[in-house]
């Protein structure tokens, strides 16, 4: 190997960054939308016409995108959101709470004139219930357009709520010409992962169109109320049924309340993991969005890890090649070879890395996490809760 060959070798295979301007923590960015959330929490559901009084009163932001982001920051990975902002007179609730949690929002679209969709909200400590009343007075969908002003350079992977189905293709189509332009030779920037892309089925009024995501997509979350509206009646079923669909292409996630969740890798393998029940359940709102974050946080960070893994098999190698004699060098040689093949694949196949062992941890890993937030208020428990569940339970290799 000649020095600029082991130089250009070098950089490809172990990824060193020779440009100043390319970030080294990459983000995650969940694409949806944010809504006000006036939250209730009450003794039990009230009656019809009646009064009573509750125990607790909060605003949050709220959206399942956007909760998503809460949970990704509050575990540490960095992110960004992208949706439609009202500029109306709760925006600066809006934009401070973003800020307050470290979630860049800055290339959301400012809307005039429109307000902020809202959701009255009832917890209900007898049951465990959160009741939704939703309203929208048709604040416009992200386009394409707006998708076109993200530098894809910064993303590791890009996560949306399934709904818009026509401009979100548009955005996947924009992700895959990115990532296949990552394929040539002697470019610097080929040596960045091609971007990981999940969807969340969710929105029953979508219906079953949702499910042409499944093509598209490297995971796909399939929700309990989009999978019931489907006449789904257990987690079981699910993925059993989606997992026969001819459109399917990556790996599929069920959440289902206190049954846990359940998950089938691209290769066709079931893997389950229980529900984590508090002692006491207080808050399920968000509880979803909770596991969408934990699922997302642990498998891309599970594919960080397996590349370095690779890259320092590899820093090894190409030390060994200096000082060795022919015969070691050429075997040392052929194993670089090898492991450049393994490399490649997996920056083509990109799903490969979801192994069963792999997805069984991350579906348990959001299992516990989820557990943690239904016992608790809001989201703020996490950071917390989670630094504990990661050291005693989690190896990541
Ligand atoms: N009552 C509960 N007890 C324990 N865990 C729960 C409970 N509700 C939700 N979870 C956890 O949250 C995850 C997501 O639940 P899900 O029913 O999909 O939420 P959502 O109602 O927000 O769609 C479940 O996989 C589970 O781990
Ligand atoms: C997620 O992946 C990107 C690179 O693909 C990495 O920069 C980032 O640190 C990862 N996040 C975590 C928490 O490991
Ligand atoms: C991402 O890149 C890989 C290979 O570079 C390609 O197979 C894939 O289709 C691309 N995009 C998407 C959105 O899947
Ligand atoms: C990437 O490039 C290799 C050859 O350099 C080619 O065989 C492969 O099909 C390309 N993959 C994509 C997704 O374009
Ligand atoms: C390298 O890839 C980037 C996309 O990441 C592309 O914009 C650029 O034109 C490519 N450069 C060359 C020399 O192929
Ligand atoms: C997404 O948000 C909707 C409305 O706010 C809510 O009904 C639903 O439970 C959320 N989905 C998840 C998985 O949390
Ligand atoms: C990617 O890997 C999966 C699982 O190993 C396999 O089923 C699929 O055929 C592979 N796809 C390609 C394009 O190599």
């Amino acid at each position: 190997m000649t020095s600029s060959q082991e130089s250009d070798f070098r950089e490809k295979v172990i990824g060193e960054s020779s440009s100043p301007t390319e970030p080294d923590v990459l983000k995650i960015l969940c694409v949806g939308r944010i809504c006000l959330d006036i939250v209730q929490m009450c003794e039990q559901f009230p009656a019809e016409d009646s009064t009573q009084r509750s125990i607790d009163y909060r605003w949050q932001r709220g959206g399942n995108a956007s909760n998503t982001c809460t949970v990704l920051s509050l575990l540490g990975q960095s992110c960004e959101f992208l949706a439609c902002l009202s500029a109306d007179e709760h925006v600066n609730f809006m934009q401070n709470d973003l800020r307050k949690y470290k979630i860049d929002y800055s290339h959301c679209p400012m809307i005039e004139g429109i307000g902020c969709p809202t959701a009255t909200i009832i917890l209900s400590l007898n049951t465990g219930t959160r009741t939704i009343v939703y309203h929208n007075q048709n604040l416009p969908e992200l386009t394409v357009k707006n998708f076109e002003q993200l530098n894809l350079a910064e993303y590791s992977w890009i996560h949306f709520e399934g709904r818009n189905i026509d401009e979100m293709l548009l955005m996947i189509q924009r992700i895959e010409n990115y990532n296949n332009s990552l394929n040539g030779t002697n470019n610097h920037s080929k040596k960045r992962m091609p971007i990981m892309i999940s969807v969340e089925l969710e929105s029953p009024r979508s219906g079953p169109r949702l499910l042409d995501l499944l093509s598209y997509t490297d995971v796909a979350f399939i929700a309990k109320d989009f999978a019931k509206n489907q006449g789904f009646n257990n987690m079981k079923e699910v993925i059993h049924t989606i997992g026969q669909d001819a459109r399917l292409r990556g790996a599929i996630i069920c959440a289902w309340a206190e049954e846990g969740a359940i998950a089938r890798t691209p290769c066709g393998t079931i893997v389950q993991s229980p529900a984590f029940p508090p002692h006491k359940v207080i808050d399920t709102l968000g509880a979803g969005d909770t596991f969408n974050a934990a699922v997302l946080y642990y498998l891309n960070k599970s594919k960080v890890e397996l590349m370095r893994k690779y890259k320092d098999e590899e820093a090894n190698d190409i030390n060994k090649l200096g000082d060795n004699t022919i015969d070691d060098s050429t075997v040392v040689r052929r194993s670089i070879k090898q492991k450049n093949i393994c490399i490649e694949n997996l920056e083509c196949n990109r799903t490969k890395f979801i192994d069963e062992i792999v997805l069984q941890r991350a579906i348990k890993f959001a299992c516990c996490i989820a557990g943690a937030k239904v016992g608790s208020k809001g989201f703020d428990c996490l950071d917390k809760i989670f630094n504990h569940i990661l050291q005693l339970d989690f190896p990541i290799h």
